[in-house]
Order: structure tokens, then C-alpha cells, then sequence
């Protein structure tokens, strides 16, 4: 099989000039949560030179204190809860929500109903009923709601929709999708990711949506119709597991979320989709992503530990036009932008706040993969495919 570079990469890549901020204008950001992810969300924001950030909160008390003076804003007020914020500032403009999964929905709504334009941290919510009800405030309030997928800005993920979106691939037809880690259910500080109460899904959840979020994109994201899903614990669940990692065996007792899930979904337009995802297994990796069409198939390298980023040199594989002769061109890595995705994914929020634009990472879009998650969890209960039903927004 002849081996080479695809030649015409760069009608594959993204134009990744900078926009001049404008500081004329500047936007009053909060923040609502300052657990983890909440110091990525800060690392970018200071920055900006448009961004004001005048709030804070968190429901521990003095933890929302703690975070603005590390990050040395002592002097921003700070609050105990998201409401008490939403409250307490009439005229913010923003918020990013870095709570929990469980609490991303009654966040997202109020911030809405306050007219502030959301930042809501993947996973968009828990299940396709708080979505909807999400999307609901959005139209009301006519307020952007942009979704945390930050992989979205990076320009290897940017030139793999380009490319499956030029046709060079044909029609899709089968998508298999999905990552793994041999040991990574992630608890670093405490049991946020694990709970039931707190995050509501597993590994769906913190690594899944990524996976599906990459192919979907790719694809147009088509609506998806029916699934049959599986999902277990037998990681989480075992004392065992905890005291490997030390941490305590309890945390097998609190444990109440999937560490490994599987589903096989039927989408809009004829396309396949087999996927599955896994915090914890006996096995390296759960396989590359592939991407197969009626005239080329693309292969694109899992990471060992799977955080929704392109593993390595993406693979076609064609039979060149009007001949029998089959090829396989590897797509050189690209280097990232200048600044990360991080950054990409809070600026292109931003500027569309201040420039009338539409949101970076669409409700619409996410509300699929939320209604893939949520149908594997269903199906999954019920132990047959279901259909999988979206509610009018
Ligand atoms: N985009 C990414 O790369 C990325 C990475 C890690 C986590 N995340 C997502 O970010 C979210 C948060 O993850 P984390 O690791 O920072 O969790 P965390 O548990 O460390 O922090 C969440 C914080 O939110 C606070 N909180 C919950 N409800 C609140 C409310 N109503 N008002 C104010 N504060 C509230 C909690 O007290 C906690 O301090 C999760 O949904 C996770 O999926 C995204």
C-alpha cells in the first residue's frame, strides 16, 4: 500500500488570526464554583484585558474567599452560592459555572433568568430533561450559552471536521468512537466525580462527551434515534481499587457512578455509532477512534489516557480515484494556536457576547450528546434499546 502526506493540508486548517480586543468595552465576569477546573477558567480570564471579574462563589464556606486571594483578587466579593451572587451583582455579564454536574443545570437556568450569559462546563447536564429545560431559559432570556468543550479549539480537531466535512471520505456510515484508561477514575480533591449527588454520571460524563463531541462535530452532528447501552462499576465499587490509589476504601461505599460504559446508537442519516468509554479496565485502551466512509476511512490515535485529545498523526485510508491502487496518507500533527484551547474556548464566548455573535459551542449541538449519555444510562436500567426522546425546547 503506498504511504504518503496528504498534500493539500492547508485547505484543512482553520484561519487562526487574532481578533483586536476591544477595551473599551469590558465584560463584569463571576465565577460560580472554585473547586479544580475553576483555576483553568481564571488562568485564562486574567489575561483578558476586557474582563473584570467582580464575583465569586462557592457553597463551602471561604473556599470562593481562598480561591480570589490565591489567584490575588482578595478584595472581589464573594458569595455562597451562585444565586446569592446572581443576586447580589444586577448588572454582571457573565458567568462561568464550575460546579458539579448535578448542580450545572439549576445554575445554568438561574444565571439565565438573571439575563447573564453562560459558560457551563461540559458535561452540558445530567440528563436530556435538565438540558431541555437549560435550552429553555436560553431562548427566554436571549443570552448566550456557549458549552465548556475546549478540544473544539484545538487545530487538529478543527482540520479533522474540516476534513470529514470536504467529502474526501464519502458518505459515512460507521463511527467508532470512545477512550479508556487502565486506572484513572479521577478523585483528587475528594468526591465530587464519584458521587451520585454530586455528578449524577461517571465517566460519560468527564471523558465520554469528549469522544462524542469529537466524531459528532465532525459529522454535523446528526440527532441520534435509538440506543442500547451498558454501563458497570465494578472499579469504583471495590475497596480494593481505593487503597492502589491511596485513598480510602471508603470510597468504594460512596461510589455511585459508572466507570465504564458501552452503547451502540443509531443516528439521523443512516450513520452508526458504537462507542464506549471507561475510567477504569483490565486493558490498555479501548481502541482508536474510526471514522468509515464509502470512500475513505480515517483513523485517528486514542491517548493512553484519554482527555479528548487527538493521540497522534491521523491515518486515510482511500483507493485513489478511477483506480484499484489503495493509499493510506498520514496527516501530520499540527502545533497548537499561540494560546491553548482554554483560552480559545472563554475568548470566542466572550466575543460573542460583545459582538452579537451566536454561541461558540451551541446548546442545539450538545443537547445530542447529553441525549446520547442520558439514552445509555436509560437503556442501560432497562436492559433493551430504547428510543431515544428529546422534549421540545
Ligand atoms: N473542561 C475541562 O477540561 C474540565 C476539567 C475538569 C472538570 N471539568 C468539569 O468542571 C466541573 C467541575 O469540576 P471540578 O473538578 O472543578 O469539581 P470540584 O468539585 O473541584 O468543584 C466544584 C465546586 O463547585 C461548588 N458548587 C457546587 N454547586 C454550587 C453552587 N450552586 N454555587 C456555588 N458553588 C457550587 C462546590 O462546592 C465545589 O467547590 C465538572 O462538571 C467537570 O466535568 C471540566
Amino acid at each position: 500500500m503506498a504511504e504518503k502526506t496528504i498534500s493539500n493540508l492547508d485547505a484543512f486548517k482553520e484561519d487562526h488570526s487574532e481578533n483586536v480586543i476591544d477595551t473599551n468595552k469590558k465584560l463584569k465576569v463571576g465565577i460560580i464554583g472554585t473547586g479544580w477546573i475553576a483555576g483553568s477558567h481564571m488562568n485564562e480570564l486574567k489575561k483578558m484585558p476586557d474582563v473584570e471579574i467582580v464575583g465569586a462563589a462557592d457553597l463551602v464556606p471561604g473556599k470562593a474567599k481562598k480561591f480570589m486571594t490565591d489567584w490575588g483578587f482578595p478584595d472581589v466579593p464573594c458569595y455562597l452560592s451562585g444565586h446569592e451572587m446572581l443576586e447580589a451583582i444586577p448588572d454582571l455579564d457573565a458567568v462561568t459555572i464550575c460546579t458539579y454536574n448535578k448542580q450545572h443545570a439549576p445554575c445554568a437556568i438561574d444565571a439565565l433568568e438573571h439575563g447573564v450569559n453562560v459558560l457551563l462546563e461540559k458535561p452540558f447536564t445530567v440528563t436530556t430533561e435538565e438540558a431541555v429545560e437549560v435550552m429553555r431559559a436560553e431562548k427566554k432570556s436571549g443570552k448566550i450559552l456557549s458549552i465548556g468543550f475546549q478540544p473544539r479549539f484545538n487545530p487538529n480537531m478543527q482540520m479533522l471536521k474540516k476534513f470529514v466535512q470536504s467529502g474526501e471520505l464519502g458518505k459515512i456510515y460507521y463511527i467508532q468512537t470512545g477512550g479508556g484508561r487502565r486506572r484513572g477514575i479521577p478523585a483528587p480533591f475528594g468526591t465530587s466525580f464519584i458521587e451520585e449527588k454530586t455528578a449524577g454520571i461517571g465517566a460519560m460524563a468527564d471523558i465520554g462527551c469528549y469522544s462524542l463531541d469529537m466524531v459528532l462535530n465532525a459529522v454535523g452532528y446528526p440527532k441520534p434515534l435509538t440506543v442500547t447501552g451498558y454501563k458497570s462499576d465494578f472499579f469504583g465499587k471495590d475497596p480494593a481499587y481505593w487503597t492502589a490509589e491511596n485513598k480510602p476504601a471508603e470510597y468504594a461505599d460512596l461510589f455511585g457512578v459508572d466507570d465504564f460504559a458501552a452503547g451502540f446508537i443509531r443516528l439521523e442519516g443512516g450513520i452508526i455509532l458504537d462507542f464506549r468509554i471507561s475510567w477504569a479496565m483490565n486493558m490498555d485502551t479501548a481502541g482508536d477512534t474510526l471514522i468509515l466512509g464509502t470512500k475513505g476511512g480515517l483513523r485517528i490515535p486514542s491517548t493512553e489516557c484519554w482527555n479528548g485529545s487527538i493521540g497522534g498523526p491521523m491515518k486515510v485510508y482511500r483507493t485513489l480515484p478511477n483506480t484499484t491502487t489503495e493509499v493510506c496518507w498520514e496527516i501530520p500533527m499540527l502545533n497548537n494556536t499561540r494560546e491553548g484551547e482554554f483560552y480559545y474556548k472563554i475568548r470566542n464566548f466572550l466575543d460573542a457576547i460583545k459582538n452579537g455573535g451566536t454561541s461558540p459551542v451551541p446548546s442545539s449541538q450538545i443537547l445530542y450528546n447529553q441525549a446520547i449519555i442520558d439514552g445509555i444510562v436509560k437503556s442501560s436500567n432497562c436492559g433493551h434499546e430504547i428510543e431515544i426522546e428529546i422534549p421540545e425546547v
